[in-house]
């Protein structure tokens, strides 16, 4: 097998590689990589190792195709090198960017032809910090944009809702005479909360400060699964909700936080319906105390998410789905730092998700 200098075993030993340029190329903060004319790596350093998450001795001699092949290289990262591979070395490209498993950015530069003498030089650098700078610069774009186009849109939206509840309360008698006023007062209020979400929403994309009002955790439950069952059992999914131990009150601005669980139970319909085999989509609300705090949990058995999608799930405009906005999650979380709280997530490819919400309980309602 062939053996190069760099890579023999004498120089796998800290404090002996016995040139300053392999030195400050060691110690370099960014990965490097060097191919020979036979394709051959003849110089990796410890932070290239470190990225592909392999000892450097293996590394000994190998050739792309046996790097591509390694024992203890694990596939998702095969699939990157594959894929820098055809980036740079097949297609030509000399800067090549890719996210990792972590959710890390990283630009990878590639050096051959001219003067390389047929060798390849390959360097990685991670750009995370960078790429948040940018896209923070986008949203801010995109933010002005949505400032911009919101006064129409709400203007456009408002006509049509205003027309709606003018003529629910016409019928409201009607209904009244059916015994189904219940339904009336549902769509009115349903109304006003368009009304109200469009105007804090699309007219300013921040949520306003909270308006607060005290209400029992399992009736803010019971009337968000009223309002969204009709969708969920259309869908042939189910919703439940799991019996309170006891109940908790806290103090919140109801049609915000009523936003944020429809927002979950949206995003927890849409995963179960994209799920590929055809078990039944099952999604279940939860609350429990810990401390000073409820937890309410959201939780369902769709398609789960991979840890890129995990990394960025609060960021606004960040969306997998063909019609998505990408606000639901970026406005509930705001919604729910606005109160105090916090959400956190866990998710398993195929299995689910769940979302937990950890709100402060109203002292002196609660035992
Ligand atoms: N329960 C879930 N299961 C799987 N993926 C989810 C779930 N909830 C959120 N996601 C992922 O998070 C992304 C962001 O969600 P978010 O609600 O912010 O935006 P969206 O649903 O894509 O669009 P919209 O603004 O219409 O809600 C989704 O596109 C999806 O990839
Ligand atoms: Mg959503």
């Amino acid at each position: 097998m062939h053996e190069s200098r760099l890579l023999s075993p004498r120089s796998f030993q800290a404090g002996l590689l016995d040139s300053t340029y392999e030195n400050v190329l060691e110690h370099i903060d960014c990965g490097v990589m060097l191919f020979d004319e036979e394709g051959v790596l003849t110089f990796v350093n410890a932070r290239a190792y470190g990225m592909l998450e392999l000892q450097r001795y293996t590394l000994a001699g190998c050739t792309v195709v046996d790097l591509l092949t390694h024992l203890s290289l694990s596939r998702i990262k095969k699939r990157q090198l594959l894929h820098i591979y055809r980036e740079t070395v097949y297609k030509g490209k000399t800067m090549y960017e890719f996210m990792d498993e972590y959710g890390r950015y990283w630009e990878v530069n590639a050096s051959f032809g001219g003067d390389m003498n047929g060798s390849y030089l390959f360097t990685f650098k991670e750009i995370s910090d960078y790429k948040k700078i940018e896209q923070t610069a986008y949203q801010n774009d995109n933010l002005a944009m949505l400032g911009k186009l919101s006064a129409s849109i709400a203007h456009e939206i408002r006509n049509p809702l205003t027309a709606i509840r003018g003529f629910i309360q016409l019928l409201r008698p009607h209904l009244q005479g059916l015994g189904k006023e219940e339904y009336a007062k549902i769509i009115l209020a349903e109304i006003d909360r368009a009304n109200d979400i469009i105007h804090e929403f699309l007219s300013s994309s921040k949520p306003s400060s909270p308006q607060a009002g005290i209400i029992s955790v399992s009736a803010l439950m019971k009337e968000v699964i009223l309002l969204t069952e009709s969708e969920v059992l259309m869908k042939g999914c189910q919703i439940v909700l799991n019996a309170l131990a006891s109940d908790l009150y806290i103090s919140v601005d109801v049609k915000q936080i009523k936003q944020v669980l429809i927002n979950m139970i949206r995003n927890a319909l849409e995963a179960v319906s994209d799920r590929l085999d055809d078990i039944t989509g099952r999604i279940e609300l939860g609350a429990y105390r810990e401390g000073g705090e409820v937890r309410i949990i959201v939780s369902d058995n769709g398609k789960g998410m991979d840890v890129c999608t995990m990394s960025h799930l609060f960021n606004q405009f960040f969306t997998t789905k063909e019609n998505g906005t990408g606000l639901g999650l970026s406005v509930s979380d705001r919604i729910i730092k606005n109160h105090g709280g916090r959400i956190s997530v866990s998710s398993r490819i195929n299995e689910g998700t769940s979302f937990v919400i950890s709100l402060p309980l109203t002292p002196g309602l609660t035992a």
